[in-house]
């Protein structure tokens, strides 16, 4: 069994995250409810208010996000590299789906995912291989499906500052909004756009409000990045 990275932080991988953004005042579970709450209008606004997706999280880690968003989709099928996270993952959330992958083909037939979702994961993919990554993404979901991937935004001082304190980012290749809707595009996904949020350190509604208006602006501190399959 190859060992990975992650497997060294799966049963410290929150302690880890909330150290490096510790100067920040925010803890961990304040960004999975900011990734919640864009993912919630994402879906909302593409599949219908009622609708309740088939999601597959490549790179889901130890399913740390899972219980956040779990009301939003009918079911959730998580894949990773690292074995230790996906065992941790199926002890945490049994009511989901985990598997380990091989990193190159998701064990997946084609078309079977409402929706995929990749979040902070594609940092961690060898540039070399994020075409093959998105190509994956995108087979197995369905004509009409969304191809979703939530990044950290490098323009972002304080998102450059916690990558930098945290060690399992030492060999991070951060890419910018601009440059993942270029891929998404290449990938032959079509209504391809970006959303930049994290803007404020709150999720009160007035700010959540003017948060919505600001995605174009690519200052917050994370980015959703979307593409539909056509
Ligand atoms: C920063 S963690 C994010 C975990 C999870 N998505 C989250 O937001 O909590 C990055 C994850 O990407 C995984 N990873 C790295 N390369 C991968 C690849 N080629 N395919 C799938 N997962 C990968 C790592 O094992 C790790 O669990």
């Amino acid at each position: 069994m190859p060992k990975h990275e992650f497997d060294a932080y799966h049963d410290k991988y929150v302690k880890t995250v909330e150290d490096s953004i510790g100067f920040s005042g925010l803890d961990h579970s304040f960004f999975q409810i900011s990734k919640t709450n864009k993912l919630a209008d994402l879906v909302a606004r593409h599949f219908g208010k009622d609708a309740r997706p088939r999601l597959l999280d490549v790179g889901c880690g130890i399913g740390a996000l899972h219980p956040y968003i779990a009301s939003l989709f009918s079911s959730i099928h998580g894949v990773d590299i690292s074995h230790s996270s996906i065992a941790e993952a199926k002890t945490a959330n049994s009511a989901h789906d985990y598997k380990v992958y091989d990193g190159q083909h998701l064990p997946f037939s084609d078309n079977t995912f409402d929706m995929t979702l990749a979040v902070c994961v594609m940092h961690h993919v060898p540039p070399s291989e994020w075409e093959n990554f998105l190509a994956e993404k995108a087979r197995v979901v369905r004509p009409g499906g969304l191809v979703c991937l939530i990044e950290h935004n490098p323009l972002n001082p304080a998102t450059r500052l916690s990558v930098a304190r945290c060690p399992f980012d030492k060999d991070a290749v951060l890419l910018g909004a601009r440059e993942m809707r270029r891929r998404l595009e290449a990938a032959q996904l079509a209504s391809v756009f970006s959303e930049h949020f994290v803007f404020f350190p709150t999720h009160r509604s007035p700010l959540r409000q003017i948060e919505r208006s600001l995605g174009w602006l690519p200052l917050g501190a994370q980015y959703l990045a979307v593409g539909e399959k056509a």
